[in-house]
């Protein structure tokens, strides 16, 4: 498909890694014959990325060259930055049993065939190189440094033909592909687009900083993170309702579109938040928005660290603006929304709650201040919680 003339994806063009009908039928007669690896939930989002695009210019699951360098850089083996590995591990037995140059056939829990990777390099999986360099712990309660920790101990190197990107997969109305995505912006007339990556409901200081930032682009695109999250995050198919419900009540349609980001969330921080950016870039986009511990988890990473970590990079080595925001609030005195940089109000002046405190409300069925959550996501929240 050819790609309008936005900005370029990261690496120059648009990788797309989903295979012909004549290469799939080829593919699928010699699928019988194939070692069979079944893919983790994190792996499985990360082949459907690559499928279309999203994860340019990868071709495939990382060697170790570009596993280490990574690990250790920031960047791929060929200088460009990228911030977490992309890598597709077995148990020692089962990568015993794979041959050097064969193809393997990569299958969900049930057993689908997904795609099929030309294996071209077996290294061990240096999982705490990856847990101290990505993560920046080794700690097991760390949910990225578990899903890690959990994979195998031998990574499978190679170039990746998929053949279905994922079986039945959900929102298809919103499963939009880098190519699409950029066709809309085109067709739209948006120049400078501003992607919002997402884990949870958009609450007031998402608002405020999805439109303050809207002031300052074409088009905002609110890019929820829909594939594998932790247990006690708030399942995508209700976040999806808070957001139509927000967007069709308090955003001006022409200016906003949505659409989901099948990605698996690694909780890394500052290396989730570089990632995050380059690959919207694929997207079409131009700039990003960076809040208080973007991708964060616990008390990992520092509020800000992730955006410090955009400037170790040379703007023009990412080809994305960091749009960075401090951390918002409700201020009574101001009656607005505001930041340390644009209030000098007292803490007893500002409405704060701590996602437990909102979490215990939405679960009694109280609507949070609606200086905190509009009443529309309140509701949706609730009524999700008493299932
Ligand atoms: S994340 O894991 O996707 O980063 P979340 O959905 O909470 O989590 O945040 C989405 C984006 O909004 C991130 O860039 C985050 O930094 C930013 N953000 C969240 N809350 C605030 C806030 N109160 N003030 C400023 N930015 C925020």
């Amino acid at each position: 498909m050819s790609v309008p003339a936005l900005i370029p994806p990261h690496g120059g063009e648009l990788v797309e890694l989903l295979v012909s009908d004549a290469r799939r039928r080829e593919l699928l007669a010699e699928i019988p014959r194939m070692p069979r690896v079944k893919l983790p939930e994190r792996e499985q989002c990360d082949l459907e990325l690559m499928a279309c695009g999203a994860l340019s210019p990868l071709h495939g699951f990382m060697t170790e060259t570009d596993f280490t360098s990574v690990c250790e850089d920031m960047r791929l083996g060929n200088g460009l930055p990228w911030t977490v590995p992309i890598t597709c591990s077995v148990d020692t037995a089962t990568a015993a049993k794979i041959d050097l140059g064969s193809l393997v056939a990569l299958t969900d829990d049930n057993d689908n065939v997904l795609g099929v990777l030309t294996v071209i390099e077996k290294y061990r999986h240096d999982k705490k190189l990856e847990a101290e360099k990505v993560y920046r712990t080794t700690d097991e309660k760390h949910p990225g440094v578990a899903v890690v920790n959990a994979q195998g101990d031998v990574c499978l190197g190679g170039p990746v033909e998929v053949i279905t990107p994922r079986v039945d997969p959900p929102f298809m109305l919103y499963r939009l592909t880098p190519a699409q995505t950029r066709a809309a912006f085109a067709e739209r007339g948006w120049k400078t687009v501003v992607a919002f990556q997402t884990r949870n409901p958009i609450h007031r200081a998402h608002e405020h900083v999805t439109k303050t930032a809207l002031e300052i682009c074409d088009g905002l695109m609110v890019h929820p993170l829909v594939g594998q999250t932790k247990g006690d995050d708030i399942p995508a198919d209700v976040r999806m309702r808070c957001y139509e419900a927000l967007l069709n009540n308090y955003y001006n349609p022409k200016n906003v579109m949505l659409a989901v980001w099948p990605a698996a969330m690694r909780y890394a921080g500052p290396r989730e938040a570089i990632f995050h950016a380059l690959v919207r870039k694929n997207y079409g986009v131009t700039h990003f928005i960076v809040g208080r511990d973007h991708a964060g988890v616990g008390n990992y990473y520092g509020t800000y660290d992730a955006q410090m970590l955009f400037d170790e990079f040379e703007p023009s080595s990412l080809g994305i603006m960091p749009l960075k925001f401090e951390n918002t609030f409700w201020c009574k005195k101001s009656g607005a929304m505001a930041s340390d940089k644009t209030t000098n109000s007292k803490p007893e002046e500002r409405v704060s709650l701590s996602g437990t405190a909102v979490r215990e409300m939405l679960a009694r069925g109280e609507r949070p201040p609606v200086e905190f959550t509009r009443p529309e996501v309140a509701d949706i929240l609730i009524s999700s919680m008493k299932k």
